[in-house]
Protein backbone atom coordinates (compact mmCIF):
# COMPACT_ATOMS: atom_id res chain seq x y z
CA UNK A 1 0.00 0.00 0.00
CA UNK A 2 1.41 3.12 -1.05
CA UNK A 3 2.35 5.43 1.27
CA UNK A 4 0.03 8.50 2.33
CA UNK A 5 1.23 11.38 3.87
CA UNK A 6 -1.40 14.49 5.23
CA UNK A 7 1.05 17.03 5.67
CA UNK A 8 2.21 20.52 5.25
CA UNK A 9 5.66 21.33 5.07
CA UNK A 10 6.55 24.56 5.66
CA UNK A 11 10.12 24.76 3.68
CA UNK A 12 11.31 28.05 5.82
CA UNK A 13 11.00 27.05 9.36
CA UNK A 14 11.72 24.06 8.11
CA UNK A 15 15.74 25.61 6.78
CA UNK A 16 15.80 27.27 9.98
CA UNK A 17 15.44 24.53 12.24
CA UNK A 18 17.90 22.47 9.96
CA UNK A 19 20.48 25.75 10.33
CA UNK A 20 19.99 25.45 14.25
CA UNK A 21 20.77 21.92 14.16
CA UNK A 22 24.63 21.62 15.12
CA UNK A 23 25.21 17.62 13.82
CA UNK A 24 27.53 16.47 16.28
CA UNK A 25 28.17 13.21 15.25
CA UNK A 26 26.76 11.41 12.38
CA UNK A 27 23.44 9.48 13.09
CA UNK A 28 22.83 6.08 12.95
CA UNK A 29 22.20 5.10 9.12
CA UNK A 30 18.86 3.93 8.10
CA UNK A 31 17.07 1.79 5.48
CA UNK A 32 13.81 1.37 4.66
CA UNK A 33 11.59 -1.67 3.09
CA UNK A 34 8.65 0.10 1.47
CA UNK A 35 5.35 -1.51 0.81
CA UNK A 36 2.88 -3.38 -1.54
CA UNK A 37 2.07 -1.39 -4.56
CA UNK A 38 5.21 1.34 -3.88
CA UNK A 39 8.47 1.43 -4.81
CA UNK A 40 11.96 2.45 -3.51
CA UNK A 41 11.81 5.73 -4.69
CA UNK A 42 8.26 6.68 -5.25
CA UNK A 43 7.20 10.47 -4.42
CA UNK A 44 5.49 9.39 -1.54
CA UNK A 45 9.27 7.34 -0.51
CA UNK A 46 11.62 10.67 -1.48
CA UNK A 47 9.11 12.20 0.43
CA UNK A 48 9.12 10.44 3.59
CA UNK A 49 13.04 10.16 3.00
CA UNK A 50 13.15 14.17 2.72
CA UNK A 51 11.34 14.60 6.60
CA UNK A 52 13.30 11.79 8.13
CA UNK A 53 16.51 13.47 6.96
CA UNK A 54 14.98 16.98 8.83
CA UNK A 55 14.61 15.20 12.09
CA UNK A 56 17.97 13.63 11.81
CA UNK A 57 19.86 15.87 9.57
CA UNK A 58 23.06 14.15 8.30
CA UNK A 59 21.34 10.61 8.59
CA UNK A 60 22.26 8.34 5.39
CA UNK A 61 18.82 6.62 4.41
CA UNK A 62 19.00 3.82 1.94
CA UNK A 63 15.97 2.82 -0.24
CA UNK A 64 15.78 -1.47 -0.17
CA UNK A 65 15.24 -2.00 -3.83
CA UNK A 66 14.69 -5.02 -5.90
CA UNK A 67 14.60 -3.82 -9.05
CA UNK A 68 16.09 -0.16 -10.12
CA UNK A 69 13.53 0.58 -12.59
CA UNK A 70 10.54 1.62 -10.53
CA UNK A 71 7.80 0.13 -12.11
CA UNK A 72 9.90 -3.13 -12.24
CA UNK A 73 10.29 -2.34 -8.22
CA UNK A 74 6.38 -1.91 -7.95
CA UNK A 75 5.67 -4.98 -9.64
CA UNK A 76 8.51 -7.22 -7.75
CA UNK A 77 6.21 -5.95 -4.50
CA UNK A 78 3.95 -8.38 -5.83
CA UNK A 79 5.14 -10.93 -8.19
CA UNK A 80 8.27 -12.85 -7.24
CA UNK A 81 9.42 -15.58 -4.32
CA UNK A 82 9.74 -13.52 -0.72
CA UNK A 83 13.43 -15.87 -0.08
CA UNK A 84 14.91 -14.82 -3.22
CA UNK A 85 13.89 -10.81 -2.43
CA UNK A 86 14.93 -10.60 1.04
CA UNK A 87 18.36 -12.52 -0.24
CA UNK A 88 18.71 -10.05 -2.82
CA UNK A 89 17.86 -7.02 -0.01
CA UNK A 90 20.96 -8.98 2.08
CA UNK A 91 23.66 -8.69 -0.57
CA UNK A 92 22.59 -5.23 -1.05
CA UNK A 93 22.82 -4.03 2.58
CA UNK A 94 26.54 -5.72 3.02
CA UNK A 95 27.57 -3.98 0.15
CA UNK A 96 26.87 -0.59 1.47
CA UNK A 97 29.59 1.17 3.07
CA UNK A 98 27.58 3.59 5.14
CA UNK A 99 25.62 0.30 6.34
CA UNK A 100 28.99 -1.76 7.71
CA UNK A 101 28.32 -0.56 11.30
CA UNK A 102 24.74 -1.60 11.24
CA UNK A 103 21.65 0.58 11.16
CA UNK A 104 17.88 0.96 12.06
CA UNK A 105 15.37 -0.56 9.67
CA UNK A 106 11.90 0.73 9.03
CA UNK A 107 9.92 -1.75 6.77
CA UNK A 108 6.32 -0.21 6.30
CA UNK A 109 3.87 -2.83 5.30
CA UNK A 110 4.80 -5.91 4.02
CA UNK A 111 8.48 -4.53 4.13
CA UNK A 112 8.42 -4.80 7.74
CA UNK A 113 8.07 -8.49 7.64
CA UNK A 114 10.93 -9.17 5.05
CA UNK A 115 13.05 -7.49 6.99
CA UNK A 116 12.05 -9.51 10.02
CA UNK A 117 13.51 -11.92 7.98
CA UNK A 118 16.34 -9.94 6.72
CA UNK A 119 16.93 -10.01 10.60
CA UNK A 120 16.29 -13.54 11.59
CA UNK A 121 18.09 -14.83 8.58
CA UNK A 122 21.70 -12.56 7.37
CA UNK A 123 21.56 -9.63 10.09
CA UNK A 124 24.97 -8.88 8.79
CA UNK A 125 25.28 -6.36 8.82
CA UNK A 126 23.03 -6.01 12.17
CA UNK A 127 19.80 -3.99 12.73
CA UNK A 128 20.10 -1.73 15.38
CA UNK A 129 16.05 -0.65 16.23
CA UNK A 130 13.41 -2.23 13.87
CA UNK A 131 10.58 -0.28 13.45
CA UNK A 132 7.39 -1.75 11.27
CA UNK A 133 4.55 -0.14 10.27
CA UNK A 134 1.32 -1.96 9.62
CA UNK A 135 3.41 -5.04 8.83
CA UNK A 136 1.80 -8.60 8.54
CA UNK A 137 4.21 -10.54 11.26
CA UNK A 138 1.32 -13.26 11.20
CA UNK A 139 0.41 -13.02 7.42
CA UNK A 140 -2.60 -12.11 6.60
CA UNK A 141 -6.22 -14.23 6.70
CA UNK A 142 -8.43 -12.82 3.99
CA UNK A 143 -8.17 -10.39 1.02
CA UNK A 144 -10.34 -7.29 1.34
CA UNK A 145 -13.64 -8.11 0.81
CA UNK A 146 -15.81 -7.26 -2.28
CA UNK A 147 -18.88 -5.15 -2.29
CA UNK A 148 -22.42 -7.44 -1.75
CA UNK A 149 -23.06 -7.57 -5.67
CA UNK A 150 -19.94 -7.27 -7.43
CA UNK A 151 -19.95 -10.98 -8.75
CA UNK A 152 -16.74 -10.86 -10.45
CA UNK A 153 -14.77 -9.77 -7.50
CA UNK A 154 -15.89 -12.69 -5.63
CA UNK A 155 -15.22 -14.66 -7.92
CA UNK A 156 -11.86 -13.56 -7.97
CA UNK A 157 -11.37 -13.17 -4.34
CA UNK A 158 -12.58 -16.74 -4.19
CA UNK A 159 -10.51 -18.20 -6.95
CA UNK A 160 -7.56 -16.76 -5.02
CA UNK A 161 -8.04 -17.61 -1.65
CA UNK A 162 -8.76 -21.94 -2.88
CA UNK A 163 -5.23 -21.18 -5.22
CA UNK A 164 -2.78 -19.23 -2.36
CA UNK A 165 -1.20 -22.25 -1.45
CA UNK A 166 -0.66 -23.88 -4.95
CA UNK A 167 3.42 -24.03 -5.83
CA UNK A 168 2.91 -21.47 -8.33
CA UNK A 169 1.20 -19.30 -5.92
CA UNK A 170 3.63 -19.88 -3.50
CA UNK A 171 6.59 -19.35 -5.59
CA UNK A 172 5.30 -16.28 -7.38
CA UNK A 173 2.94 -14.11 -5.84
CA UNK A 174 4.05 -12.33 -2.89
CA UNK A 175 0.68 -11.89 -1.09
CA UNK A 176 -0.16 -15.64 -1.24
CA UNK A 177 3.61 -16.04 0.56
CA UNK A 178 2.43 -14.86 3.83
CA UNK A 179 -0.90 -15.61 3.33
CA UNK A 180 -1.94 -17.41 6.93
CA UNK A 181 -5.32 -19.10 6.67
CA UNK A 182 -6.67 -20.06 10.11
CA UNK A 183 -9.12 -22.53 8.39
CA UNK A 184 -6.38 -24.36 6.31
CA UNK A 185 -3.57 -24.00 9.04
CA UNK A 186 -2.33 -27.38 8.22
CA UNK A 187 -2.59 -26.20 4.46
CA UNK A 188 -0.64 -23.45 4.99
CA UNK A 189 2.25 -25.25 7.34
CA UNK A 190 2.93 -27.59 4.51
CA UNK A 191 2.73 -25.42 1.52
CA UNK A 192 3.73 -22.01 2.69
CA UNK A 193 6.89 -20.96 1.53
CA UNK A 194 8.17 -18.09 3.44
CA UNK A 195 5.80 -17.03 6.76
CA UNK A 196 5.76 -20.29 8.23
CA UNK A 197 9.35 -20.74 7.84
CA UNK A 198 10.07 -16.64 9.62
CA UNK A 199 7.71 -17.31 12.09
CA UNK A 200 9.42 -20.92 12.74
CA UNK A 201 5.86 -22.50 13.09
CA UNK A 202 6.99 -25.73 11.08
CA UNK A 203 8.56 -27.76 13.76
CA UNK A 204 10.92 -29.78 12.73
CA UNK A 205 12.60 -27.02 10.50
CA UNK A 206 12.75 -24.58 13.59
CA UNK A 207 16.29 -22.35 13.08
CA UNK A 208 17.39 -21.70 16.00
CA UNK A 209 19.78 -18.82 14.38
CA UNK A 210 16.11 -16.88 13.32
CA UNK A 211 15.42 -16.66 17.29
CA UNK A 212 19.13 -15.36 18.44
CA UNK A 213 18.85 -13.51 15.74
CA UNK A 214 15.66 -11.22 16.13
CA UNK A 215 16.44 -11.85 20.16
CA UNK A 216 19.69 -9.35 19.05
CA UNK A 217 17.46 -6.51 18.36
CA UNK A 218 18.04 -3.52 20.67
CA UNK A 219 13.88 -2.85 20.05
CA UNK A 220 11.80 -4.40 18.30
CA UNK A 221 8.77 -1.50 17.40
CA UNK A 222 5.63 -3.11 16.16
CA UNK A 223 2.88 -0.15 15.00
CA UNK A 224 -0.81 -1.18 14.21
CA UNK A 225 -2.90 1.06 12.45
CA UNK A 226 -6.40 1.56 14.15
CA UNK A 227 -8.54 1.48 11.60
CA UNK A 228 -6.67 -1.12 9.07
CA UNK A 229 -9.20 -2.20 6.73
CA UNK A 230 -6.55 -3.37 4.11
CA UNK A 231 -4.66 -5.83 6.78
CA UNK A 232 -7.37 -9.26 7.80
CA UNK A 233 -6.24 -9.37 10.83
CA UNK A 234 -4.80 -5.60 11.21
CA UNK A 235 -3.63 -7.15 14.74
CA UNK A 236 -0.92 -9.00 12.65
CA UNK A 237 0.91 -6.00 13.22
CA UNK A 238 1.18 -6.89 16.71
CA UNK A 239 1.48 -10.69 16.19
CA UNK A 240 -2.07 -11.04 16.24
CA UNK A 241 -3.82 -13.62 14.67
CA UNK A 242 -7.30 -15.22 14.04
CA UNK A 243 -7.95 -18.45 16.29
CA UNK A 244 -7.13 -21.82 14.07
CA UNK A 245 -9.87 -23.61 13.41
CA UNK A 246 -9.08 -26.96 11.67
CA UNK A 247 -7.27 -28.51 14.53
CA UNK A 248 -3.63 -28.68 12.95
CA UNK A 249 -2.64 -26.36 15.41
CA UNK A 250 -2.29 -25.03 18.86
CA UNK A 251 -5.38 -22.78 18.82
CA UNK A 252 -4.44 -20.67 22.09
CA UNK A 253 -2.06 -20.57 24.69
CA UNK A 254 -3.67 -19.11 28.04
CA UNK A 255 -2.27 -16.65 29.85
CA UNK A 256 -3.38 -14.21 32.25
CA UNK A 257 -2.75 -11.28 29.88
CA UNK A 258 -5.48 -8.89 29.39
CA UNK A 259 -6.80 -8.65 25.88
CA UNK A 260 -5.95 -5.23 24.58
CA UNK A 261 -9.63 -3.53 24.27
CA UNK A 262 -9.17 -3.05 20.58
CA UNK A 263 -8.70 -5.90 19.84
CA UNK A 264 -11.60 -8.49 18.30
CA UNK A 265 -12.72 -10.86 20.42
CA UNK A 266 -11.69 -13.98 17.88
CA UNK A 267 -8.08 -12.73 17.74
CA UNK A 268 -5.28 -14.31 19.50
CA UNK A 269 -2.98 -11.50 21.15
CA UNK A 270 0.71 -11.88 20.77
CA UNK A 271 1.29 -12.75 24.29
CA UNK A 272 -1.01 -15.58 23.44
CA UNK A 273 0.23 -17.13 20.40
CA UNK A 274 2.31 -20.06 21.05
CA UNK A 275 4.96 -18.49 18.77
CA UNK A 276 5.50 -16.51 21.37
CA UNK A 277 5.14 -18.38 25.08
CA UNK A 278 6.78 -21.26 23.66
CA UNK A 279 9.67 -18.85 22.40
CA UNK A 280 9.96 -19.78 18.73
CA UNK A 281 11.45 -16.28 17.66
CA UNK A 282 12.95 -14.93 20.38
CA UNK A 283 10.12 -12.81 20.45
CA UNK A 284 9.06 -13.69 24.25
CA UNK A 285 12.68 -12.90 25.02
CA UNK A 286 12.98 -9.86 23.64
CA UNK A 287 9.16 -8.90 25.05
CA UNK A 288 10.67 -9.83 29.05
CA UNK A 289 13.97 -7.62 28.50
CA UNK A 290 10.81 -4.48 28.35
CA UNK A 291 12.37 -4.19 24.30
CA UNK A 292 9.31 -4.93 22.26
CA UNK A 293 7.03 -1.48 22.11
CA UNK A 294 3.40 -1.69 20.75
CA UNK A 295 2.70 1.59 19.08
CA UNK A 296 -0.55 2.81 17.51
CA UNK A 297 -0.89 4.90 14.17
CA UNK A 298 -4.69 6.41 14.88
CA UNK A 299 -5.97 5.68 10.77
CA UNK A 300 -6.14 3.62 7.92
CA UNK A 301 -3.67 1.18 6.24
CA UNK A 302 -0.36 3.35 5.56
CA UNK A 303 -1.85 6.92 6.64
CA UNK A 304 1.54 7.82 8.28
CA UNK A 305 0.19 11.61 8.86
CA UNK A 306 2.37 12.56 11.30
CA UNK A 307 2.71 9.57 13.91
CA UNK A 308 5.74 8.58 12.12
CA UNK A 309 7.36 11.12 13.56
CA UNK A 310 7.79 10.36 17.36
CA UNK A 311 9.27 7.18 16.49
CA UNK A 312 11.70 7.76 14.39
CA UNK A 313 12.92 10.62 16.49
CA UNK A 314 12.94 8.13 18.96
CA UNK A 315 13.66 4.91 17.65
CA UNK A 316 16.02 6.29 14.76
CA UNK A 317 19.41 7.47 14.19
CA UNK A 318 20.58 7.19 17.95
CA UNK A 319 24.86 7.88 18.04
CA UNK A 320 26.55 4.95 16.54
C1 LIG B 1 19.31 -21.60 10.01
O1 LIG B 1 19.39 -20.28 9.54
C2 LIG B 1 20.71 -19.85 9.27
C3 LIG B 1 20.63 -18.39 8.91
O2 LIG B 1 19.82 -18.18 7.79
C4 LIG B 1 21.34 -20.71 8.18
O3 LIG B 1 22.66 -20.30 7.94
C5 LIG B 1 21.29 -22.16 8.60
O4 LIG B 1 21.74 -22.97 7.54
C6 LIG B 1 19.88 -22.57 8.99
N1 LIG B 1 19.92 -23.89 9.57
C7 LIG B 1 19.21 -24.88 9.09
C8 LIG B 1 19.36 -26.17 9.81
O5 LIG B 1 18.49 -24.78 8.12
Amino acid sequence: MTLWFLLHVCATSLLAAAAAASVITSPRSLVLWHGLGDSHSSPGMLEFMKLIEEVHPGMFIHSVFIEQDLSKDRRAGFYGNIDDQVKLAAEQMSSIPELEHGFDAVGLSQGGQFLRAYVERYNDPPVNNLITFGSQHMGISDIPLCKPNDFICQLARRAAKSAVYSSWAQNNLIQAQYFRDPANYGTYLEAGHFLPFINNEVEEMRNQTYAKNLASLNKLVLVIFTEDKTVVPKESAWFGSEEISDGKGIARTLSNQEPLSTWESTIIPMREQPLYTEDWIGLRELDERGDVVLESCVGEHMQMSDCWKDLIVEYAGGPL
